[in-house]
């Protein structure tokens, strides 16, 4: 008995050691939605090819776009559904291979105790970054919530000390990913919820959010 504690502790001796050891010099504990929501996301690019720069959700960016000008998004709409409706259908395929840490990770949500969000509203919100052609801006060590609507949030997550602009489109296909991989049927309803990483040390959150969404 006696014997076993001694090896009990020592084991936890040496686990100890070597976590002391393989600590990374500086912090890089991931940065979480609920902690690091800081900011807007900053869009900078075109929509249906015209020059836009704005902060905020792709939806609200969106909206902005089409007050200022009514009639590009009217001759748009002539021949497309309207943007944010109807099926993703972005052909992202010469961008998904990068950087992308596959494949996701759906238990992220169990580990976190985010709650899912529907799937058709997370596919509406992919249907609006692809047609954001442009970067997604994110500060240091922060998330922004890219997409939003009817409590369904599509975040991106930044680890790193510096702000990144991945492109929206690229960031849309992390999306597509998690409807396809994190989702489940619950309740008549298709839900996702996840996270996916990119090499680059930052990620994409699919998960329920009702603030101000
Ligand atoms: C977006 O936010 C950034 C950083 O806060 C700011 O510098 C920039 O002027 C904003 N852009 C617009 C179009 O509001
Ligand atoms: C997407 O584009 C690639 C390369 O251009 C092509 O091979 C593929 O068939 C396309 N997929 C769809 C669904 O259109
Ligand atoms: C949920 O919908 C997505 C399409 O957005 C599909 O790829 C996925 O297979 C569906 N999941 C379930 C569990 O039906």
């Amino acid at each position: 008995m006696a014997q076993t504690m001694i090896f009990v502790l020592a084991m936890l001796a040496i686990i100890s050691m070597v976590e002391v050891f393989a600590a990374p010099s500086q912090d890089l504990s991931p940065v979480i939605p609920e902690t690091h929501t800081h900011g807007d996301m900053e869009f900078k690019g075109t929509i249906h090819g015209v020059d836009f720069q704005a902060n905020g959700t792709v939806e609200s960016i969106y909206a902005q776009f089409t007050k200022q000008h009514p009639n590009v998004v009217a001759s748009f709409n002539a021949d497309h559904l309207p943007v944010g409706t109807g099926q993703s259908n972005g052909n992202n395929s010469a961008l998904v291979a990068r950087n992308k840490i596959l494949p996701p990770n759906c238990a992220a949500c169990g580990a976190w105790g985010w709650v899912a969000a529907e799937t058709d509203t997370i596919n509406d919100g992919v249907n609006y970054l692809i047609h954001h052609a442009g970067t997604c801006g994110v500060g240091p060590r922060s998330c922004v919530r890219i997409s939003c609507s009817y409590s369904a949030a599509i975040y991106l997550c930044n680890d790193n000390y510096y702000g990144i602009a991945p492109s929206c489109v690229y960031l849309a296909s992390y999306a597509k990913d998690l409807t396809n991989d994190c989702s489940f049927w619950d309740a008549g309803a298709n839900w996702t919820c996840g996270q996916e990483f990119d090499t680059d040390a930052y990620n994409v959150i699919v998960h329920y959010d009702d603030h101000n969404c």
